[in-house]
Order: structure tokens, then C-alpha cells, then sequence
């Protein structure tokens, strides 16, 4: 699927503009101020499966707001729902317009502010006309073309929508044709007004090793922004994703409830402010923090896409819906296969040579596992790769370790049957390196300023063209080298310090053109390489977002794998991004057994970084027989839908599960949360998702070896029982983890 990101294109714009129009509504002569709104010239419901986002040319000819939730059966009633609501006095009649500008009647937070070319800084936005058209049996994307009515300055909205999973994209084409360039301070994608009582903001905070931890929030008035400023990536302190509860809290599997996240991998910004007349304005897009640029005439600005989903069946529904979506028509091979593997990074660190790594892939046979991932440490030779100081940018084997390069080791990989795959950090440079010496004029740096490093390293500049090429001969020589290598983790350690580039004309582009550049190279690296899988890596989740998601096949949560705070985490994580994009590796870190953290690793893609040879005859005999049960299993993991059972913030025992399409089978995971005397699953747990008139029978699986389970074996339950009275998995102390595995009877 082709995605417009952030483009300026030189195209007489105004016969575009007119070449589309199917609806118009000609502007007031008068002009009424906004006043006496009450009566609609034209209602624009855009709608899904369940849920309907509804707008209103009102008499002032601006697009107004009317509704934003379940699908109303009488298609022709949106059309009251404005007048349940108390009217507002003069100055609120255009507070509910879609895409609020600055500089005229609008007294609240703009989606967009300009100054035109004449230096006026005044924007009122009419409605012009809109089209729809059906993309495909599921996607419909309709286009509401604005313009102003005293300069030539239009805003085209687009909502595409997803019938089934209930999910809309919505993003704005901005273009004028005045004498000269028009600065944008603001550029949203699109702006949201939410009547209702009460709005309960659940949003994140984090760092690193420390990601994706919950806060809700009543909104209370005023505004309340959620952003970041840190260029090369959306998240290290707050993710882009958040979601608002309608009336009360968010819960499960009740209330109304919004998801959203905006599509962009760098400087993001949500603003949510809730008015006078207690009503919330939502205003996301790409942070305008120190991003004020000129666009010139006939030139286009197509932001960033932001997506939302509506679920009245609380966040579980929510949820299933965007990991659907995700799945079909965002991640890259979102329904296919994935690769589980062995890292070598937390067995060796920058510690290896070729004989070590020949005996790591002997592991990976052993372990059973698919792929082999060379991490960290594989490069440079004037400036060796052996910490973290020096060797970035420098992407030729040392020579030291690995004698006979890449290539051996994956002929090597390839004749014991197990791929191979890599890690590059392509987007960075230590100043110890060749490439730092050889082009410092591609460093994003002051050059009146001090070097301040983010890991010991700064971050290229993306916004040149010849650097983006470079990235992209990074990847294309290793592929046209080893034609067998299978699988790149990308990462990116480090956020812009010092903002400037050389390459840019206007510095207030850069943060933008930075993350337009990295999917320049992406979108190459995707056309020469469609399918190969790669990790999106930021030293932990710092970068996962679905702007990127779509060149990745998964995404590293976190550099914190202790499986006890990984529950947490893969929890929260899993509102957004479904299990097959969430890579989970088994490693030495937490106080858990080795069953419990092979078990938390298994709730989504699997993988290890433990030093295999230093596991015990039994530990290795578990782990192997892991890898054979998670293969039974994956399946349903990766592709079927998922169910939080009961949370790990509120009970002693974690418990989520995945049903697959057909409802035929389902993994159930229990995790015990709490370490204190007596804790443990004391009362049966409700399954969710099953055929209620089908029998299940029950089974736990992936025991260590020489236990046995506690549960009976050949329990035989109908779906119907297993959801109102639920079951226990008998979980405590001596039995943190359980999984359990339920088949449907063949009747
Ligand atoms: C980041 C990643 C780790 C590892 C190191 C290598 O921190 O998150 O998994 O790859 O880089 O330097």
C-alpha cells in the first residue's frame, strides 16, 4: 500500500484542486460570523463497522464536529445529536470546526497557524466540497477540500477508513498559491471534538529499560499536551500512542472507549484541551517544536497520518481492532511467518571472534531455534568496534575478529541449516570512526557548540541526499555480498543534541526532513527487498510506532527483559501492537526460573540471548522443547486475536490468551505477579473469545522437565462454562508460570 508522507511538490495546484470537487456549497455572501449554526447545510457521516466519525457544513459554510462513536442505525438522527448539547455563546459557535486555524474567530488551541506570504497571520478555513471513494471492498477514503476565502490557501482533509476493524487514518494535503511562501508555525494532521461528560486520558511515560508505564488522568480544562522533542525517534519518555475513555474510566471489556497514535517516528505532539462548554479538542501531529518553515507556492505539505479506532465495547475490543489492522494492512508481512532466533548480544557483548560465533551458531542448531542474530560489535578496523565509543559508520567487518568477513559465516549459517542475520545502527557515526573523518559535513551538530554525545555518538543527517544513499548502499552491500543474509535489527541509540544541519536551507525543516529522509531509505530498502524481516530497535522501545511499522516486521519493546517487568510492559504494549511485531528474547536477566521467562518471552515473537553452552543438560533439554511447543503454537499467537484476562496491576496472577479465527483453539498465559506468602490464582479465571457451544479440552504444556502438572489432564469444558465460570490454572509459588492449551472437541 502506497503512503503519502511529508512532500513538497512544485504542481500548479489550483487545477488539481478543482479537477476533484463533486459536492460545493457556495460561500455565504454576508458571511454570518459563525452565528445561528444550528442548521446544517450538509451532513458528512464517515463511517465503519460500528463506529461513525460525523461532520456538518454548518451556515457559516466551516466544518463542524458533530460526533465522534457507535454507529447510529438511523443514519439521518447525527443531525440532532448537536442539539442535545447546550449551545455556546457567540465565541464558542466556531469551537467545534474539524481543523480549527489561528488568527481569526477560533479561540482555542489551532490544528494550523500561518503566516502568508504578506506577512498576515489569519486563516479561516470554508468547506469547498467533498468526494468519497471506495478503495477497495474494506477502505473508503473521502477527501473535504477547505479553503480561505480571502487568500489562496486551501486544506484538503482525508479520513480513510477501515469497514471492518473499525479504524480511520486521517492526514491533511496544506497548499496555497500566494505570491510568495507562507511559513507554517502548526501543521496538524487533523483535529477531533469529542462532546461528553467526563474524559479519562490514559497516556505513558518511560525511559529506557523502563517503557510503556500506564498513567490515567481525569482531563481536566486547559491542555494537556503529550509530546516529544528527541528527532530521530518518536519515544525514549512518552510513546505516541494514548487513548480516551468516554464518560468513565477505561475498562476492559465495557465503555466507550478512543485509541489513538499518530503514524510519524520523530518530534510528535497531541494536544487535548478541554473548552468551556467541557468538551475535548484533540489535536495531534508532528511536533512544531522548533519547526516553523516556509512553503512555497504551489508546493504541497501532506503531514502525518494519525489513526484512532472507537470501541463502545471497552479496550479489549479497542485493541483487537487496531491489531487487526495493523496486521492486515500496516506491518510489513503483518500475516506472514516470523523467525525465531538466538542474540548473541548479552552472551558476548563486543567480546567475540569467528570461532566464537561458529560455536553460537552451533547453539542456534542445538537450541532449534531459526535464525542466528549477529548483534553489536561486528565492525570497523581503524577504529575498532570493541565498546561503544568508537566504530559507528564504519560498516566493513574487522578483519581481527572476523578474518574471513560476513560472508563465511553465513555459508557457514546456511550449510547447518540455520539463517543468519544482522545488526546495524545505520543512522549514527562516533566521532571515532572513518566516516566521521571522512564527512563531518554529515553530521547534525553546531558547529559553535561543544560535541554533546547521546551514547557516545551523534546522529547523521538525514535530511541530505547523499547520506540517505550511503545508508542505503549500507544495507544493499551486505545483502549483494551475502545474498543468505536473512534478518537486520536496526537500531538508533541516539536523539538529535544540537539540531542543525548543513544540508538544509531552513533549519525549521530538519526534525521534519530528518524522518522523511530515513523513509526515503526504507521505502529503497523495501523496494529492492520486500520481504526480508527486520527489527525496528531504539535501545529498547524508544522507536516503535506505525509510521515506521510499516518497513518492519517487529519491534524490540525494551533492553528491560526481566520477565516480571516485561508482563508489565508486553501488557501495555499490546492495547497497541499485536504479539507477532512484539519481539520477546529469553535472557539472563530477573529472579525467575528459566520456565518463566522462556514462558513471557513466548507471548508474542520469541527469541533468546542467553549463553547457551553455560545452560544445564535439563535447562537446555527445556528450552529446546519450548522451541517445539512455541511452534505448535505460534500460529495463534501471531495471528489470532487476543484477550487480557486479568491484569498484573491488580491480581496476583497475570492472565491473557490468544483464540484463533476459527475458535477452534487457544493458548492461555498465567503469570504469577506477586511474590508474597499465599499468592497465587485462588479462584478460576473467565476465558474470553471461545465458541460457547463447542467443548475445549485442556492441557498445560510446556512443563520443565521432570514436573508435572497439578491440573488434571483431560479436562473437557464447554466455551460457554469456560467464560462464565472460567478456570483455574492453579498457579503459586511453586508453579509461577502455567500455560495452558485448549482444543476444541471434534463433535
Ligand atoms: C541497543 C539494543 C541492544 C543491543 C545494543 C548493541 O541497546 O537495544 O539490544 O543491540 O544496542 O549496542
Amino acid at each position: 500500500m502506497m503512503n503519502k508522507k511529508i512532500h513538497f511538490h512544485f504542481l500548479p495546484v489550483l487545477c488539481m484542486l478543482l479537477s476533484v470537487v463533486s459536492v460545493k456549497v457556495s460561500f455565504a455572501q454576508n458571511g454570518d460570523n459563525g452565528k445561528n449554526r444550528t442548521e446544517s447545510v450538509q451532513l458528512i457521516p464517515i463511517e465503519t463497522a460500528h463506529s461513525a466519525t460525523v461532520f456538518e457544513v454548518g451556515k457559516d459554510n466551516r466544518l463542524h464536529m458533530v460526533y465522534l462513536g457507535s454507529k447510529l442505525p438511523e443514519n439521518k438522527e447525527y443531525n440532532q445529536i448537536i442539539g442535545q448539547y447546550r449551545q455556546g455563546t457567540d465565541y464558542s459557535e466556531v469551537s467545534d470546526v474539524v481543523y480549527p486555524a489561528s488568527g481569526s474567530q477560533n479561540l482555542f488551541e489551532p490544528a494550523i497557524s500561518v503566516r502568508h506570504a504578506d506577512g498576515n497571520q489569519s486563516l479561516d478555513l470554508k468547506f469547498v466540497s467533498v468526494q468519497t471513494k471506495q478503495m477497495d471492498k474494506d477502505i473508503k477514503l473521502t477527501e473535504i477540500i477547505l479553503k480561505d476565502e480571502v487568500y489562496p490557501f486551501e486544506v484538503h482533509l482525508f479520513y480513510k477508513t477501515y469497514f471492518a476493524t473499525d479504524v480511520v487514518e486521517t492526514w491533511a494535503d496544506i497548499m496555497h498559491e500566494e505570491k510568495g511562501s507562507v511559513r507554517m508555525d502548526k501543521f496538524a494532521s487533523a483535529g477531533l471534538y469529542l462532546r461528553g461528560s467526563k474524559f479519562w486520558l490514559t497516556h505513558y511515560h518511560g525511559d529506557w529499560a523502563k517503557e510503556m508505564r500506564p498513567e490515567q488522568t481525569l482531563i481536566t480544562h486547559g491542555i494537556k499536551t503529550l509530546d516529544s522533542k528527541l528527532g530521530s525517534r518518536a519515544d525514549l519518555f512518552q510513546p505516541p500512542v494514548f487513548m480516551i475513555a468516554l464518560g468513565q474510566k477505561a475498562r476492559e471489556d465495557a465503555g466507550k472507549v478512543i485509541y489513538g497514535s499518530l503514524e510519524w517516528s520523530g518530534n510528535f505532539r497531541v494536544d487535548l484541551e478541554l473548552d468551556n462548554l467541557n468538551n475535548l479538542r484533540v489535536i495531534p501531529g508532528i511536533n512544531n517544536y522548533a519547526s516553523s518553515f516556509d512553503l512555497p507556492k504551489d508546493s504541497l505539505f501532506t503531514t502525518a497520518k494519525f489513526l484512532y479506532t472507537f470501541s463502545d465495547r471497552g479496550q479489549g475490543q479497542a485493541s483487537r481492532q487496531l491489531q487487526r489492522w495493523a496486521r492486515d494492512n500496516k506491518i510489513l508481512d503483518g500475516n506472514g511467518q516470523r523467525l525465531t532466533l538466538l542474540n548473541n548480544w548479552e552472551s558476548t557483548y563486543f567480546d567475540f571472534n569467528e570461532d566464537k560465533l561458529r560455536s553460537l551458531l552451533k547453539d542456534t542448531k542445538s537450541l532449534g531455534v531459526d535464525l542466528f542474530l549477529l548483534d553489536d560489535g561486528w565492525f570497523g578496523n581503524s577504529y575498532p568496534r570493541n565498546n561503544d565509543h568508537a566504530g559507528l559508520g564504519d560498516w566493513q567487518a574487522n578483519r581481527k575478529k572476523l578474518p574471513n568477513g560476513i560472508a563465511s559465516l553465513v555459508k557457514e549459517a546456511t550449510n547447518m541449516g540455520v539463517k543468519f542475520g544482522i545488526w546495524l545502527e545505520p543512522e549514527m557515526v562516533n566521532p571515532k570512526s572513518d566516516l566521521y573523518h571522512q564527512h563531518p559535513d554529515w553530521v547534525l551538530k553546531q558547529a559553535k557548540r561543544p560535541e554533546y554525545y547521546f551514547r557516545n555518538q551523534l546522529v547523521l543527517d538525514l535530511t541530505n541526499p547523499a547520506v540517505q544513499d550511503f545508508i542505503f548502499r549500507i544495507v544493499d552491500t551486505l545483502f549483494t555480498q551475502n545474498p543468505g543474509l536473512a534478518y537486520i535489527k536496526w537500531d538508533c541509540n541516539a536523539v538529535i543534541y544540537n539540531a542543525y544541519s548543513l544540508h538544509e536551507s531552513q533549519q525549521g525543516r530538519l526534525y521534519i526532513d530528518y524522518v522523511q529522509g530515513l523513509y526515503n531509505v526504507l521505502k529503497r530498502i523495501r523496494a529492492k527487498y520486500p520481504k526480508i524481516p527486520m527489527m525496528l530497535c531504539s535501545g529498547g522501545g524508544g522507536r516503535v510506532d506505525y509510521g515506521a511499522l510499516q518497513y518492519f516486521t517487529e519491534f524490540w519493546p525494551s533492553d528491560n527483559t526481566d520477565p516480571l517487568e516485561r508482563i508489565y510492559m508486553q501488557w501495555e504494549y499490546s492495547y497497541f501492537y499485536p504479539a507477532i511485531a512484539t519481539a520477546n528474547h529469553v535472557t539472563n536477566w530477573g529472579k525467575q526460573p528459566l520456565k518463566y521467562r522462556v514462558d513471557v518471552a513466548m507471548m508474542g515473537k520469541m527469541g533468546f540471548d542467553i549463553p547457551v553452552h553455560d545452560l544445564s543438560a535439563p535447562d537446555l533439554n527445556f528450552c529446546q522443547a519450548s522451541v517445539v511447543n512455541y511452534n505448535k503454537i505460534k500460529d495463534i499467537i501471531w495471528h489470532g486475536d487476543q484477550y487480557r484476562l486479568q491484569s498484573p496491576w491488580t491480581n496476583d496472577v497475570a492472565s491473557l490468551m490468544y483464540v484463533d479465527r476459527d475458535k477452534m483453539h487457544g493458548v492461555i498465559f498465567n503469570y504469577l505477579v506477586n511474590a508474597r506468602y499465599g499468592s497465587g490464582s485462588h479462584t478460576p479465571i473467565k476465558w474470553k473469545g471461545l465458541d460457547p457451544n463447542r467443548k475445549y479440552r485442556i492441557r498445560e504444556i510446556n512443563l520443565y522437565p521432570g514436573t508435572t502438572s497439578t491440573l488434571k489432564g483431560d479436562d473437557v469444558l464447554s466455551g460457554d462454562f469456560l467464560m462464565t465460570i472460567g478456570y483455574n490454572p492453579k498457579v503459586d509459588a511453586s508453579r509461577s508460570s502455567v500455560i495452558l492449551v485448549a482444543d476444541a472437541v471434534q463433535s
